[in-house]
């Protein structure tokens, strides 16, 4: 929705910022929703709202409405960093918004600090209060760093005991190609490792929409634990998704440079001819990112730009 955010998580941009797109280059929410009825018609069931940080977009709610209108859509889901949860959480689910996934890397409010580069972890904490009170239904995301955050796994997995969410620990991810970044790698195996060492886990069976997480429970417990190994067990073959950057740029592999313009498609406002062209992207899915391979290379980026 936006290259905006509030936060400057050091992972996702660089210290001086990224430079933002002009507003002309941003689609407009008549585009979004044009794009989602072509996806849609083409058998797409689940679209993710990103960023950036799509809550600091204005009009994001009654665009949500409408998104959430869209005929066919069976799933609407957000990806939000929870500064403005606090206040927006009923506005969401009454919107149509079916569950949130709420990045959260830390607990542990100077850690927070250096890590989003905001003071804002009371703000977060307060809005997955909100949302749990109002039922709405949520998942954490935590990217595991070793040596940072990683002495934290087991708290935050012992949140899913009281908390009826989903905790998903990530793969740190080298998006922008950081010097030494291999070495903040936490191998999903290793984080697997270090919660068996705690916890009795049992593994779950996915439903037919879930992402790439591998999921568990504590025994006894009320929440979910997902595990995402992009880099260590890449799960590029069952890859399905599409993403659609907020300059109307679609890419079919978070880590290829390729990127389609579509815009000047969107200006003939057709919705046939449109999804034509989706269709060819999604039969031009690359068959696996090339992350682990000596020769690899690709463009640092920001997940601002790509939306996770
Ligand atoms: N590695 C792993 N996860 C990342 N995210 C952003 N950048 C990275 C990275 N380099 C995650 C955020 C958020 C989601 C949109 O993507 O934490 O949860
Ligand atoms: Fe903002 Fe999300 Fe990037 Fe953090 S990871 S700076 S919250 S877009």
């Amino acid at each position: 929705m936006t290259d905006r955010c509030n936060m400057r998580c050091v992972y996702c941009m660089p210290a001086g910022g990224v430079e933002k797109l002009a507003h002309e280059e941003i689609l407009s929410y008549e585009q979004f929703l044009l794009i989602a009825r072509a996806a849609v018609g083409l058998g797409i069931e689940k679209i993710r709202v990103t960023g950036g940080e799509p809550l600091v977009r204005h009009g994001i709610v009654p665009f949500l409405e409408q998104l959430a209108k869209t005929e066919g859509l069976r799933q609407l889901v957000l990806t939000t960093n929870g500064v403005k949860l606090a206040g927006l959480a009923q506005a969401l689910k009454d919107a149509g918004v079916q569950r949130l996934n709420i990045s959260l890397d830390s607990l542990q409010p100077a850690l927070f600090k250096q890590l989003t580069r905001r003071d804002l972890l009371y703000e977060v904490l307060a809005g997955i209060e909100a949302v749990e009170k109002i039922g709405l239904s949520y998942k954490l995301n935590m990217v595991v760093m070793r040596g940072c955050n990683d002495h934290e796994i087991c708290d935050f997995a012992a949140l899913t005991r009281e908390h009826d969410c989903t905790v998903r620990f990530i793969e740190y991810m080298p998006a922008l190609k950081e010097e030494g970044w291999s070495a903040l790698v936490v191998p999903g195996a290793e984080i697997l490792q270090q919660l068996e060492t705690r916890y009795q886990l049992q593994a779950i069976d996915n439903g037919p929409l879930a992402g790439p997480a591998r999921e568990f429970a504590i025994a006894g417990g009320r929440g979910r634990i997902g595990v995402i190994n992009p880099l260590s067990g890449h799960f590029c073959a069952k890859c399905n998704r599409i993403r659609i950057t907020a300059a109307g740029q679609v890419r079919t592999c978070l880590f290829s440079d390729d990127e389609f313009d579509l815009k000047p498609l969107l200006q003939l406002n057709d919705v046939e001819i449109l999804t034509r062209q989706l269709k060819r992207l999604v039969d031009g899915k690359p068959a696996c990112h090339k992350l682990n391979a000596a020769e690899f290379s690709h463009a640092a980026f920001s997940m601002a730009h790509i939306g996770g």
